[in-house]
């Protein structure tokens, strides 16, 4: 870890700007926002009409004066004005005025694993706009693994799988610190991706890009286990005719559909499991995978990984909001550094 903890103990707001949502925590409050990273502008006027969920909300179905925009994408911060303006109204004024009143405010954010200097950058000027003075920046791999309570500042292996709209990410950790990781541009969109290019190549249909909570929609939450109906009927809009229409969609086929993206994934696992030191891998085998990120709700993406590694898998509590409450608990004082000091003693 870069930064220290003592560091950290002293800022006051933790944010998490993901490609998917956006997530607040403030310092004695807990987790304040968490919304989708999305506003929507109106182009004549140049002023903001809606964010998070009301704005994502508007995806596909604004008039032509209304922009939906994305202002986090691929895990980093691409349009800072805009991404500052959406976290102004995602905080409120009540929550930004208390926090205006500290006279050196500090804030905390996470970033994806190897985070080239300029999407740094871009994080941390998105959050000074805000009023920060001073932004400390933590990997995302050591937030979620301290999120999820694995005990990162042990002699202890623990391996982590953070699974996210843009990217996964997958850490072998010991002593807080980094052991091998990979960072592969594959996540819950991809996967949402590759359910829509299968409807449209294979049933002539085209899904609404955002209805398309489509993994549960289209597998009735069977995922990517083979129980459940063989069919399942599925409601969009004809490729050809552009009218509203129906099909019924074979269930083993998508989920081949969504394998391909997936292999990427496994690969990854695979990569940091071969460059990892064998005694740690055999700290691994007992205590296996901690998969966190909203797509490690993905049905039988765990059981996925526990076939492929022959490892235990495990999905954290509340995986979608790990990173943020990592930060949280470490601007909290929750977590102690391990003194590694025996002579002192
Ligand atoms: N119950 C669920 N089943 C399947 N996928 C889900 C579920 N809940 C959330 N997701 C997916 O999780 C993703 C969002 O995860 P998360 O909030 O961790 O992303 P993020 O942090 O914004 O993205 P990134 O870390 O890549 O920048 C979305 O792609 C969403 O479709
Ligand atoms: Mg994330």
């Amino acid at each position: 870890m870069t930064v220290s903890l003592e560091q950290l103990q002293r800022c006051h707001v933790a944010v998490d700007l993901g490609a998917a949502r956006t997530r607040v925590y403030v310092k004695g409050l807990g987790l304040v926002v968490d919304e989708p990273s999305v506003a929507a502008v109106n182009t004549r006027t140049g002023s903001l009409i809606a964010v998070g969920a009301l704005a994502e909300q508007m995806t596909g179905r604004t008039p032509h004066y209304i922009r939906v925009a994305r202002p986090v994408s691929g895990g980093s911060v691409v349009d800072i004005e805009m991404a500052q303006r959406m976290l102004r109204h995602l905080l409120g004024d009540k929550l930004r005025r208390s926090l205006r009143r500290k006279p050196r405010l500090r804030a905390a954010a996470c970033t994806p694993h190897e985070a080239d200097p300029l999407a740094q950058r871009a994080t941390v000027e998105t959050l000074i706009g805000l009023g920060a003075r001073r932004v400390e920046l933590v990997d995302t791999l050591i937030a979620a693994a301290v999120g999820c309570g694995l005990p990162v500042e042990q002699p202890t292996a623990t391996m982590i799988m953070v699974c996210g709209a843009a990217t996964t990410q997958i850490a072998v950790l010991s002593l807080g610190s980094i052991v091998t990781a990979v960072r592969i541009p594959v996540g819950g969109n991809a996967i949402d991706e590759a359910i829509i290019q299968h409807l449209r190549q294979h049933h002539q249909l085209l899904l609404p890009s955002q209805s398309v909570r489509p993994l549960q929609l289209a597998l009735h939450g069977n995922g990517l286990q083979t129980t459940g109906p063989a069919l399942t009927e599925i409601h969009g809009r004809d490729v050809a005719t552009g009218l509203a229409r129906s099909a019924q969609v074979d269930t083993a086929a998508v989920r081949q559909a969504i394998h391909t993206p997936l292999t990427a994934v496994l690969d990854g696992v695979g990569k940091v499991l071969r460059d990892c030191p064998p005694d740690l891998v055999a700290d691994l085998a007992d205590r296996g995978i901690m998969m966190v990120g909203g797509s490690a709700l993905l049905p039988g993406l765990d059981q996925m990984l526990r076939e492929a590694t022959g490892m235990p898998v495990h999905i954290a509590e509340r995986p979608d909001a790990c990173a943020v409450l990592g930060l949280g608990a470490m601007l909290d004082g929750k977590i102690q550094p391990m003194v590694l000091n025996p002579l002192a003693g």
